[in-house]
């Protein structure tokens, strides 16, 4: 009989053509947006389905894993972040959890660098005054940023993305790197000529822009915080392109009023999709909904992988990015 896989919502074409290619029976949500939790749990009671293609977008607790029932195998997150699953409850139900890692690297450190670039150099800002008739003509000190060219970067987090805005910023821009990790890393030290620091504490202090690139998980939360805002230069910037939590909106919030850091880019919110309303009256805020992989190639890359995360673990192989192994 066909492997029947659910998947919670319209995603590329290839990863669905790959997924028939494979002789799935497959059932697309048809909602233009994420289902609710119950909209979810009743759409896998209706049928039983042998897999999930799920988004970060879907909540994924025991709950939802109990409506899929016992013959589910997989839940293949669209997705290189999984903290919207519950990753016990799936250890305890034996069911295979999988992500995308890797597609799309190149492209959320694109962006990442897109906002850097955008916020020192106050492109939002400077769009909306021009469609607003307000360019009377050029003047010497017309909405002036700030260079990026020759100065430091603080990455929190060298993961793959992490290391490839790096890699932009040494060798595209000639930036001096800081870097705080649980890990150090030698070879990238060299290669970069990058300083570890073993706190984020003593690199805040020292970074021009400062760009998160850790997942999100209870020692993660509000990362970014009062404390550590303070601890950041008056004429820095936040680059926010991992998970919305990880900053502490409210915080953010009080620091760019006050004046405590310069500006801040974030492509993630707390809450999202709602955002903290007084941030939107803020220049010094740059905004992005949640596009740092959104490119059409990253994103026929991410959908062809979570599909074949699923035909492996349905075919009894092993899938290429396992975050929680199943049942063998
Ligand atoms: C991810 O894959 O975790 C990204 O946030 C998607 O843009």
């Amino acid at each position: 009989m066909a492997n029947k896989v659910f998947v919670t919502r319209k995603i590329p074409d290839s990863g669905i053509a790959l997924l028939k290619a494979a002789g799935f029976e497959l059932v697309v949500s048809e909602k233009d947006g994420v289902l609710t939790k119950d909209e979810l749990m009743g759409a896998l009671k209706k049928e039983k389905y042998d897999g999930v293609l799920c988004l970060l977008t879907d909540h994924i607790d025991d709950e939802v894993f109990n409506a899929a029932g016992k013959q589910c195998k997989i839940f293949a997150n669209y997705a290189v972040g999984f903290d919207n699953i519950d990753l016990k409850a799936a250890r305890t139900r034996n069911i295979m959890v999988t992500n995308t890692p890797g597609v799309l690297t190149e492209t959320v450190a694109e962006h990442t660098f897109a906002l850097m670039l955008a916020i020192a150099h106050r492109v939002a800002e400077a769009d909306r005054f021009t469609r607003a008739g307000k360019y009377k003509g050029w003047g010497p000190m017309l909405l002036l940023g700030s260079d990026v060219f020759g100065k430091t970067l603080g990455i929190i987090g060298l993961g793959r993305i992490g290391a490839r805005v790096a890699h932009h910023a040494v060798r595209g821009f000639d930036m001096k790197v800081l870097y705080y990790d649980v890990q150090r890393n030698e070879n990238f030290e060299r290669e970069y000529g990058a300083a570890y620091r073993d706190r984020i504490e003593t690199l805040l202090p020292d970074a021009d822009f400062v760009s998160i690139h850790v997942p999100l998980l209870e020692s993660t939360k509000h990362l970014m915080n009062d404390l550590r805002f303070g601890m950041m230069r008056n004429t820095a910037y936040l680059i926010n392109t991992s998970r919305g939590p990880i900053v502490d909106e409210q915080a953010l919030l009080r620091a760019l009023r006050a004046g405590t850091i310069k500006g801040a880019a974030l492509d993630v919110f707390e809450n999202e999709p709602a955002i903290e309303p007084l941030l939107l009256e803020l220049d010094s805020i740059l905004l992005t909904p949640h596009i740092a992989s959104g490119t059409i190639e990253t994103r026929e890359k991410m959908a062809r992988l979570a599909a074949n995360n699923l035909i492996e673990a349905l075919a009894g192989r092993v899938p290429p990015n396992i975050v929680q192994a199943g049942s063998s």
